[in-house]
C-alpha cells in the first residue's frame, strides 16, 4: 500500500467498536484523534494505549455529533493537531428504535439525527479536510441491516445505515481515479454496549469485539470498497438478504 494514513480520526471513540479500533489501530503504530460525549472514557482509552506504547500521540475531545457546529470545529481542531488527518471513521451511532406508528417517533427522529444526518456533518467536515489536503480515506460504519428494509425497532435504524452507505458510495463515485479511497463497512452482530442487552443465544453470529474488530481493522488497512465484517456468515449472508424472496427470508432471520 501507498500510504500508512498515520493520523486517524474516529467518531464514537468511548465504547464497543470505536474503542477497540482506537486500540487495534494505535497497536499498528497509528496516532488518534479520539471523540464521543464522555470525555471520561477517551481519557481512559487514552491512558491504555500510551501504557502499551509511550510513543503513540492520542488527542481527545468532547464531541455530540448531533452538534453541527461542533462537528466542523472538532475536526478542524483535530486537523491543526496533527497537521492532516490521513483517515476519518465515522462511527458514532445509536441503536435506539421502535415500530413506525407506535408512538416512539422521538426515538426513531433520535436515531435518524444521530446515525444519519449527523453522518452526514461528519462526512462534509471529513471531506472538507481531504479536499484541501487532496489525499485521504474516508471510512463509513455501516451495518448488515442496511441489505434489506428491517421489521420494527430495526426499520429506522437499517434506513439510517442504507443512507449512509450510499453517502459513502457516492463519494466514491466521485473520487473515482482519485487519490482520496472510501471504504464502507457492514459489521454483522459484534458484542458492544449498542447491544449488551441482546441475549448472544438468540442471534446467529455474534462474536467478541476483539474479533469483530479485528476484521473491521483488516478491511480498513486494506482499504477496500466496502466488507461485510466478519466476512463470515455475513459476506454470503449481504446476498441472501438483498436477493431472497420476503417469504424466505422471513423464515431464516
Ligand atoms: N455492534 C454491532 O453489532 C454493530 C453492528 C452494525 C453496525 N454497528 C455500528 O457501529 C457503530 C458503533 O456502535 P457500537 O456497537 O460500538 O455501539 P456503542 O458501544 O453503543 O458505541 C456507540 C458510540 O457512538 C457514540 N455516540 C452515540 N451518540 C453520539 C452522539 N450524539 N455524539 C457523539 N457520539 C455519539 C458513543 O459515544 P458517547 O455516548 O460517549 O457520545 C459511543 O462511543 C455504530 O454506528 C453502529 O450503528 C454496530
Amino acid at each position: 500500500m501507498a500510504t500508512t494514513r498515520q493520523n486517524v480520526l474516529i467518531t464514537g471513540a468511548s465504547s464497543g467498536l470505536g474503542a477497540e479500533m482506537a486500540r487495534q489501530l494505535a497497536a499498528k503504530g497509528h496516532d488518534l484523534a479520539l471523540c464521543a460525549r464522555r470525555t471520561e472514557k477517551l481519557d481512559t482509552i487514552k491512558t491504555g494505549i500510551l501504557a502499551a506504547d509511550p510513543g503513540r500521540r492520542v488527542e481527545v475531545r468532547a464531541l455530540d455529533v448531533n452538534d453541527d457546529d461542533q462537528v466542523f470545529e472538532v475536526f478542524r481542531a483535530f486537523q491543526k493537531d496533527f497537521g492532516t488527518i490521513d483517515r476519518v471513521i465515522i462511527n458514532a451511532g445509536l441503536g435506539k428504535g421502535a415500530p413506525i406508528g407506535t408512538g416512539r417517533y422521538d426515538a426513531n427522529r433520535e436515531t435518524a439525527m444521530t446515525n444519519f444526518v449527523a453522518a452526514l456533518a461528519q462526512s462534509e467536515a471529513a471531506m472538507e479536510i481531504f479536499r484541501a489536503q487532496e489525499s485521504g480515506h474516508f471510512v463509513m460504519i455501516s451495518s448488515m441491516s442496511a441489505f434489506r428494509g428491517m421489521p420494527k425497532t430495526m426499520t429506522t435504524y437499517a434506513a439510517t445505515k442504507a443512507g449512509v452507505a450510499h453517502i459513502a458510495e457516492g463519494l466514491r463515485n466521485e473520487m473515482y481515479g482519485k487519490p482520496i479511497k472510501v471504504t464502507v463497512l457492514y459489521p454483522g452482530y459484534i458484542a458492544s454496549e449498542m447491544n449488551e442487552r441482546v441475549d448472544p443465544n438468540k442471534v446467529k453470529g455474534m462474536v467478541s469485539t476483539e474479533k469483530g474488530v479485528r476484521s473491521m481493522i483488516d478491511a480498513i488497512e486494506k482499504e477496500k470498497d466496502s466488507a461485510c465484517v466478519p466476512p463470515l456468515p455475513w459476506a454470503p449472508m449481504s446476498v441472501v438478504m438483498k436477493h431472497a424472496p420476503l417469504g424466505v427470508l422471513k423464515r431464516l432471520m
